[in-house]
């Protein structure tokens, strides 16, 4: 079959090669994509919002199956696009209905999902720019440091987290007031803080049945030790050694199992992956937030683990018929070391020639922000290449990322040289 897959970032490469390695797809197409991807697919440069040119794609090309990365399109509606449309109804869309995507689309929608299916996730409220000084009171009312959540969808950048109280209000108002994050902002979920340590569960549903992938941990801040603003992702490793058998059936039982049933008592059509962002405080697992997408750069350690023929597993998921699949794990673990460009996460250069790509020995380049100009691959993005790496245990993997990574240059070139220190 001929597929399409969304998106442009290291998740989406890793996507794409593992799509590639199916003897059932026969033609692979990404939208946007960058060079990674182009070295397993054509790219079509269209972007991922624009359903009426990605319809155009789908019909000309005989696609019968969309994989969508990122969370705007399903925010945004693509699988109900693509439902009520006559000619594009019967093309499997893997990532949910625009009902179910709210889940990421609005942090109060899945506190209230939460709450009402009695999964354990820190307590909130929520405020809008009517009731601030109702907001003022709460914070009062909590301990410091203090959780901001803008509603909406921010570019991962509305979770503010304060130790102040007068400056947790002042956030507050600039939030709902002074539009701090646009309409993300209109209403803010002010939570309880949670104090452990974090690691991401991700589940692959057809709406009924469901397995558990990979467990994976991401590295946000942009500095060592965890220091510094906040990133898209500096490296990942699965699976995350601390997440042991006992751990994952309190994940199990507690939060994936409410998850599902709840999706479909509450009539949201899920065909696609959860990502379930977790903190383990104690020995317990809590909800920190739903995403309705693959993580990057976690794609680049889970994808890489699972030994299944991921189109057989899309089909799966289409026809409903999850239930019928074995899913197979490699046991080693992965890991990942995101090159970025140097001032990510704030201004950075572009254009930058990365060389040295084709010397990687024992581990893989997934491209990110990346793109082919003139033959040569530059840099077009923040987070620039994922290279990860198998080992025995997480140590060797990385140990390999770091080794790779020295054979690599761009002008400018950032990577955080600490990724696994915490476990
Ligand atoms: P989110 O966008 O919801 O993933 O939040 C971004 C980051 O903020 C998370 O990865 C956590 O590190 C942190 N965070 C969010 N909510 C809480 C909470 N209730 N307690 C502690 N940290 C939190
Ligand atoms: N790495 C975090 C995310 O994909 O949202």
């Amino acid at each position: 079959m001929n597929i399409l897959i969304l998106g442009s970032g290291g998740r989406e490469h890793t996507i794409a090669w593992k799509i590639a390695q199916s003897n059932k797809c026969k033609n692979l197409f990404v939208a946007p994509g960058n060079s990674g991807t182009a070295i397993v697919a054509t790219n079509i440069p269209i972007g991922v919002t624009n359903f009426k040119a990605i319809k155009e794609v789908v019909l000309n090309n005989n696609i019968t199956m969309v994989v969508v990365g990122p969370e705007d399109p399903l925010v945004l509606g693509i699988h109900d696009f693509f439902l009520e449309d006559e000619a594009l109804k019967n093309v499997a869309v893997i990532g949910p209905q625009k009902a179910a995507a709210e889940l990421e689309g609005s942090k109060e929608f899945a506190k209230e999902f939460l709450f009402r299916h009695n999964i354990p996730t820190a307590a909130y409220q929520s405020f809008n720019a009517n009731s601030v000084e109702d907001g003022y009171a709460f914070l009062e009312t909590l301990k410091p440091p203090y959780v901001l959540k803008a509603d909406g969808l921010a570019a991962g950048k509305g979770v503010v987290i304060l130790e102040d109280i007068d400056e947790a209000k002042a956030e507050l108002k600039a939030m709902l007031v002074d539009a701090k994050f646009g309409i993300a902002s209109t209403k803010v979920v002010i939570e309880e803080f949670l104090d452990g340590i974090e690691l991401s569960c991700f589940v692959l549903t057809d709406g009924v049945n469901y397995k558990i992938l990979p467990t994976a941990k991401d590295y946000k801040r942009i500095g060592e030790g965890d220091t510094g603003l906040n990133t898209g992702g500096m490296g990942a490793i699965s699976p995350v050694p601390f997440a042991d058998d006992i751990f994952m059936s309190k994940i199990n039982e507690r939060i994936v199992i409410p998850t599902i049933n709840g999706l479909q008592k509450d009539n949201l059509p899920y065909k696609g992956f959860v990502f379930i962002g977790l903190i383990k405080v104690g020995n317990e697992p809590f909800v920190i937030e739903y995403n309705v997408r693959l993580g990057d750069p976690e794609t680049e350690v889970v994808l890489p683990r699972l030994k299944n023929d991921l189109v057989e597993v899309f089909e799966a998921v289409a026809n409903q018929t999850l239930d019928k699949i074995g899913i197979e794990i490699d046991e080693r673990s992965a890991a990942t070391v995101m090159l970025v460009s140097g001032g990510y996460p704030e201004a950075y250069e572009k254009g930058k020639v990365i060389s040295g790509i084709e010397s990687i020995k024992g581990s893989i380049a997934f491209h990110a922000g990346a793109q082919l100009k003139d033959d040569k691959v530059v840099t077009s993005g923040g987070r620039v290449m994922a290279i990860t790496s198998f080992g025995n245990t997480y140590q060797e993997a990385i140990k390999k990322s770091y080794q790779n990574i020295e054979r690599l240059h761009f002008d400018k070139i950032n990577y955080r040289k600490d990724i696994g220190f915490d476990l």
